[in-house]
């Protein structure tokens, strides 16, 4: 007997936790799968350099939903695929993370019978004015099959009232990728390409809107990379959302020591974070993969729903205070750094275990 599963992309994050999925996938001849793209991110390097990076097959499906209010953007995603399942509904929909697609997706298909696997399930950073924050809750609430990576989430599921026979610690499917890419990362490129040498710069991102939609909030973190940079020279690979805010409001231009760019692939960016002295961010995922790393990385954040990676990893929440940022990443960089462990179950085989799980449960 087979059964029909569709995973869904729709943002930037996404394309790293499917792929290792859809390799297990490929390999279990039980299953006929599909890929469904909503296109919230739709740039080439938001989706497509991704899609190649990650050897990601193009989508069976794209939605094309596009940018929008948080109201818009899931509502288009759930009109598109409510549309594309009354002509055909898989048994199982995959979401990963906590983006409005990942929502959308599990609203749409929870309500049209289509169980619901989470992948990434039950984190928490307790910060409700986080759109991904209640993206998190409403999809876990309403999802069959709950995976997750580290001991908190399983706490906060069932302190929520999750049945605890949905919840399965598996590890964490975007470090599979890390372990799985890391050898094509290592052959990019893009250390020579902007002149860098290994070990001697900082990578920093930032997108969160908390971070970067006030114009003055945004200036003044950016004076601490400006001002980082001349111990450092930093490396900014600049999100669209972000950007946009610094283009209106004329706040930085790149320079040798602080180098900003546009979005950058996942090889290459992988590629710098394996050499950098220190990373700089308000990122979900990279605050896991340079615990896997070993690379120092501060958190730019007030919380975080990954606490594992500051219980035992490199990651160190510092707040959002442009004082404190520097203060914190010249302690780095005068070598105070700490050394960290490795999450349980952060070994490369999470896919393998989630679509073990799942191929169980459709016995
Ligand atoms: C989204 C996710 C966030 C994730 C981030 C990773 C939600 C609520 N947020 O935030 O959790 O960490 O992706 O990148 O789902 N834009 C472009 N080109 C694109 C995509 C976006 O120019 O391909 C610009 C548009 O101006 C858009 C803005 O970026 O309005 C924000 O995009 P959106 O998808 O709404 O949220 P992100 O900030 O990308």
């Amino acid at each position: 007997m087979t059964y029909k599963v569709t995973a869904v992309v729709g943002a930037r994050p996404n394309y790293m936790k499917v792929a290792p999925i859809w390799r297990e996938l490929e390999k279990n001849d039980r299953v006929v799968r599909s890929l469904v793209h909503t296109g919230q991110h739709y740039d080439r390097n938001m989706s497509k350099v991704f899609f190649d990076d990650l050897r990601l097959p193009k989508p069976d499906v794209y939605l094309g939903v596009g940018s929008g209010p948080h109201g818009e953007q899931t509502a288009k995603v759930m009109f598109e695929l409510e549309r594309v399942f009354s002509s055909g509904a898989p048994d199982l929909l995959i979401v990963v993370g906590d983006v409005n697609s990942t929502m959308a997706g599990a609203l749409v298909a929870v309500k049209m019978g289509i169980r619901v696997a989470h992948v990434e399930s039950g984190l928490r950073s307790f910060d409700r004015t986080m759109p991904e924050e209640i993206n998190r809750m409403v999809t876990d609430i309403i999802a069959d099959l709950l995976f997750t990576t580290e001991p908190s989430a399983e706490k906060n599921l069932l302190r929520e009232g999750v049945d605890g026979s949905k919840i399965h610690f598996v590890g964490n499917v975007m470090i599979d990728s890390l372990h799985f890419y890391r050898p094509m990362a290592e052959r990019s490129t893009i250390l020579d390409d902007l002149s860098l040498a290994p070990g001697r710069y900082g990578l920093v991102t930032l997108h969160r809107p908390s971070n970067v939609d006030d114009p003055e909030g945004l200036r003044g973190i950016l004076g601490v990379f400006d001002e980082l940079g001349k111990d450092c020279p930093l490396v900014f690979p600049a999100h669209p959302r972000t950007r946009k805010i610094m283009n209106n409001n004329k706040l930085q231009v790149s320079s040798e020591r602080l180098k900003i760019l546009d979005p950058i692939g996942y090889l290459d960016f992988i590629k710098l974070m394996m050499h950098a002295r220190l990373v700089l961010t308000d990122s979900g995922g990279i605050q896991e993969e340079t615990t896997v790393l070993g690379i120092p990385c501060l958190t730019i954040r007030e919380n975080t729903e990954r606490p594992i990676t500051v219980d035992i990893g490199t990651n160190r929440l510092v707040g959002v205070s442009p004082e404190r940022i520097l203060e914190e990443a010249r302690e780095v960089l005068g070598g105070r750094t700490r050394p960290g462990r490795i999450p349980e179950l952060w070994d490369g085989k999470a896919s393998e275990r989630i679509i073990r799980v799942v191929d169980e449960y459709f016995r």
